[in-house]
């Protein structure tokens, strides 16, 4: 298959790039410049390399650069922002910083309109963001756009094809990018742009159908997407040689369990194993509220539950996880701080033996797995559904954990989700949280004291950064009205209005 490689520098914008990449249906691997050699990268046969931008400058000898081999690997090269910078220096040509400051923001390009360049206006809007600048050209490679303060915002060596461009192509604010994007990759790189899902899921299921003849595959089922879409691909391999275990922890939303098995043993007829521990995870929370200490024993026990289950199921020969690409490009960056440990089914335990762990989406962005998911027949709710946490509702009921607290917290947030869903408002992520908070309310001549539940709304991207949703006020009052009328402990609501940072999306 055809494929380019992302050559990651540190940029904000990176895995963007290799996203936008694939939306041309190319498929777009991203790496980190000191994770792969020239060797390696000679070996994959890519059809085009991309450098990405970086928060550095290529002056500073601690900067991230890269073997100037690479760009006699015979393979077309397409630097952005920092990896512009990064091929002129490499190029033998001078960087130094602007003598007006940073220059940064939508800015007016003039460009010469062919090659790579083809059918781009003369002029037109670029996003920029850096502080140094191309100063001279490098030998053989001639100017093909600028700005008025940025005398070679863009450069190419149409021999070798190498091309630089100082504007970042992959975001929205770049008007033409992704005219930029497809010129290098299907005029200059030659790409067919063969990389769609229908053939992901054709290509998947034929490797998994002969590497797992005979063999059994076992599935833990959350109900996300990333699992259920996983276990829709491996049931179309292995039919009935799949069990899929899902692990009702009492911790779900209202109605959850349900749904999920009416699609997997209903619809799709799967093997499913629903195990009802409610007691048992509720047991091991009693008296518990710090939020880790919540999360740990919620993971831990997953597992021991998991390996109780698939034991009586008799021996399994391989275990199928949901990770994806993201997952994949995160734990390649190592070490970012953790701010939250992120319990999920993704830990399972080493010490049941399998013969191979699968990941059948490790190499999907999320809205690829959302496109394989429907492509396969599952239902848009389950494909296009927001994010929940592994450890449910006990990240959003704040202090010790009850029965009692997760039904309350059920039922209103039940009723915000309709809410919202009614009024045809989706942010990326909507909840209620049980505050531990109690509070004097009145209802007639009585006075009463009830719990206060707190609404949640963001929108983002990536969930590394989000802002509170300013969700009209009529749909917060009916939420609040029928959440106070309908769920008898609730007399107070109240709505988040804090982004992150520097709150979190999750309050505990
Ligand atoms: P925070 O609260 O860290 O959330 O801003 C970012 C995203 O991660 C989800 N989240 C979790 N997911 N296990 C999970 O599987 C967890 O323990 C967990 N904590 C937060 C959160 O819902 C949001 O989408």
């Amino acid at each position: 298959m055809e494929k380019v490689l992302v050559l990651d520098f540190g940029g904000q914008y990176d895995e963007l790039i290799a996203r936008r990449v694939r939306d041309l249906r190319v498929y777009a691997e991203l790496k980190y410049f000191d994770q792969v050699t020239v060797e390696e990268i000679r070996a994959e046969g890519y059809a085009g390399i991309i450098f990405t931008g970086g928060p550095n400058s290529v002056n500073d000898p601690a900067s991230p650069s890269f073997d100037k081999a690479i760009l006699s690997l015979g393979v077309p090269v397409l630097g952005i922002c920092y990896g512009h910078q990064l091929l002129a220096k490499l190029s033998g040509a001078e960087v130094r910083p602007a003598e007006g400051g940073s220059e940064y923001g939508k800015t007016e390009l003039t460009a010469d309109p062919s090659g790579l360049f083809e059918g781009i206006p003369e002029s037109s809007t670029v996003w920029m963001s850096h502080t140094d600048y191309v100063a001279g050209l490098p030998e053989g490679f001639r100017v093909l756009a600028k700005t008025a303060s940025c005398p070679v915002a863009a450069m190419g060596n149409e021999e070798k094809a190498l091309y630089g461009v100082q504007f970042h192509p992959e975001v929205t604010h770049t008007v033409y990018g992704r005219t930029l994007l497809r010129n290098f990759l299907f005029g200059i790189c030659h790409c067919r742009g063969d990389w769609t899902m229908d053939d992901f899921i054709d290509r998947t299921v034929k490797e998994y159908a002969e590497k797992l003849q005979g063999k059994k595959v076992l599935l833990a089922l959350s109900g996300g997407v990333d699992s259920s879409v996983a276990a829709a691909l491996m049931h179309r391999a292995v039919g009935d040689r799949l069990t899929s275990v899902f692990v009702d922890h009492g911790l779900l939303r209202k109605n959850e369990g349900n749904e999920v098995e009416e699609v997997f043993r209903g619809r799709f007829g799967m093997n499913f194993v629903r195990i009802n521990a409610e007691d048992r995870f509720l047991g091991k929370l009693a008296g518990v509220t710090e939020p880790e200490k919540k999360r740990k024993i919620i993971g831990e026990e997953f597992i021991r539950v998991f390996e109780d289950e698939s034991r009586a199921l008799g021996h399994q020969d391989f275990l199928v996880q949901g990770t994806i690409y993201p997952d994949v490009i995160e734990s390649g960056k190592g070490g970012s701080a953790t701010i939250k440990s992120h319990h999920n089914v993704g830990g399972l335990p080493s010490v049941m033996d399998f013969e191979g762990i699968i990941e059948p989406l490790r190499n999907l962005f999320k809205d690829e797995v959302r496109a394989v998911g429907l492509k396969l027949g599952l239902p848009e709710a389950l494909v296009m559904r927001q994010p929940f946490p592994g450890p449910g509702l006990a990240v959003r009921i704040i202090g010790e954990i009850t029965k009692e607290k997760a039904d309350t917290l059920r039922e209103a947030d039940a009723i915000y989700r309709e809410e919202l869903e009614k009024a045809g408002v989706r942010p990326s992520q909507y909840f209620a949280v049980l505050t531990d908070t109690r509070s004097v309310g009145v209802i007639g001549d009585a006075r009463t004291y009830g719990h206060t539940v707190a609404l949640r709304a963001v929108a983002t991207d990536d969930f590394m950064t989000a802002d509170w949703v300013r969700i009209p006020y009529e749909v917060l009052e009916t939420a609040s009205r029928r959440i106070t009328n309908e769920v008898k402990s609730i007399n107070r609501v109240v709505y988040d209005i804090t982004s992150k940072p520097p709150a979190t999306v999750e309050w505990e």
